[in-house]
């Protein structure tokens, strides 16, 4: 984990690292406050891609020539800077995976299937992703296993006394959001961790929305797995990584077949490939997986507790601005909470919020954000989100507060 900054954080100097605001939408600068839906890319990852497929470019881990095992090395390396990333103490424990929503479902389909069966249990919390949901619930409809939900309050503050009544022996797995993508909480993921360990349980970190905002050491968390999306954390789409223990990686049967994850193949009998390979079948995603190295290098440029800093900082700035719109309610209110408005306003539905929005250039989300179970908790069925990056300013907050005004004006 890289912690440091190499200068002082100048906002506008890094807007200029990303092209798309270089654009106007409708005649007006953009405003996006849409980086927890999918992040915008620094020009150091656009051109890693463009160059890769220029000059670079073959399948990996097959070919004998220059240039596949110039970017087999290449991919190897951004393995490894994944793996320095979030602190893991091999790159065995790293698999390259579509994303988090592939990596959930590869440990329910492997760990879990190998692992559970009636009477065991599996707690997640009441305002997980739906990838964080469906797949376990597939799993139990297969094994027969119950899943249990641990509450949160009106203002969505995780409650961890709740969740140590809810652990016990039959506690096999506890599969939470870091931080919730619907309301922005900040889960107490460290406690959640330890009081999990104390009854002989694993924990799987959804850490979609916390890895491109705070620093992560996995091993500091005693995390068992850990995953996330390289499209949030200014990457490429259809990559993003597994972080598993190795013992427990080793352990688990292969997710899917196919080339590469073998070491030998029979008709009658295959052997697997090595880690991180036993997992990670036919072509992968490899300008991806490079892309996402590029992105996480230029985080580290920055420094994440620069970034996170300054994001508090667009948060608290935020929270003192959004009292002043009359009729505003918002819905995320924990007491530790990431750079995300997640509000609903008495003149108007979220999406008429955010098609206002939309025409002055400020790019909100809408809607149930994927996590229904959390909106029916609220008994609303949306808010209109406002979440943001590394590259906001001030002014975007201002502009996002003044369309608050307007769609008043609108609608009143
Ligand atoms: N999970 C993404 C979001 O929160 C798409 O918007």
């Amino acid at each position: 984990m890289n912690t440091g900054g190499l200068y002082n954080y100048d906002v506008e100097k890094i807007r200029k690292d990303f092209p798309i605001f270089e654009q106007e939408v409708y005649g007006k600068p953009l405003t996006f406050l849409d980086s927890a839906a999918s992040s915008q890319k620094p020009r150091a990852v656009i051109d890693e891609v463009a160059n890769c497929y220029a000059s670079e470019y073959a399948n990996i881990h097959r070919g004998g020539y220059y240039l596949s095992q110039a970017l087999t090395s290449k991919y190897e390396v951004a393995r490894e800077t994944v793996k320095n990333y979030i602190g893991a103490k091999s790159s065995k424990e790293i698999i390259f995976v579509r994303g988090a929503t592939e990596a959930i479902n590869l440990v329910a389909q492997t760990w879990g299937r190998q692992n559970l069966g009636p009477n065991d249990e599996i707690i997640l919390s009441r305002m997980e992703h739906h990838s964080n949901i469906v797949p376990w619930q597939i799993l139990r409809d297969e094994k027969n296993i119950t899943i249990t939900v641990s509450p949160i309050d009106d203002k969505a503050n995780f409650l961890l006394e709740d969740y140590a009544r809810l652990l016990s022996e039959k506690t096999k797995l506890v599969a939470i959001t870091h931080i919730s993508n619907a309301l922005g909480t900040i889960t107490p993921i460290k406690e959640i961790i330890k009081l999990a360990h104390n009854v002989g349980a694993l924990v799987l970190v959804d850490g979609c929305q916390s890895l491109p905002h705070m620093g992560i050491d996995v091993n500091e968390l005693d995390a068992d797995f850990y995953v996330f999306s390289g499209h949030k954390i200014y990457g490429p789409t259809g990559v993003g990584a597994l972080y598993g223990k190795q013992a427990l990686l080793e352990n688990m049967p292969p997710y899917q077949g196919g080339g590469d994850m073998i070491r030998s193949v029979t008709f009658e009998k295959t052997t697997y490939n090595e880690l991180p390979h036993k997992f990670e079948a036919g072509t992968p995603n490899i300008v991806g997986g490079i892309g996402l190295a590029a992105a996480i290098d230029y985080v580290n440029t920055l420094g994440i507790e620069n970034i996170c800093d300054h994001e508090q900082e667009l948060l608290e700035y935020a929270l003192e601005q959004i009292k002043e719109v009359k009729g505003m309610e918002l819905r995320g209110q924990a007491d530790n909470m990431a750079g995300m408005l997640s509000f609903t306003m008495e003149s108007a539905h979220p999406h008429d919020i955010g098609t206002i929005l939309d025409q002055d250039g400020i790019a909100i989300r809408a809607g149930h954000h994927c996590a229904q179970p959390v909106m029916d908790f609220m008994n609303i069925p949306a808010t209109a989100r406002a979440s943001f990056g590394l590259y906001n300013t001030t002014n975007d907050i201002d502009r996002l507060i003044n369309g608050l005004h307007k769609v008043n004006r609108i609608f009143a």
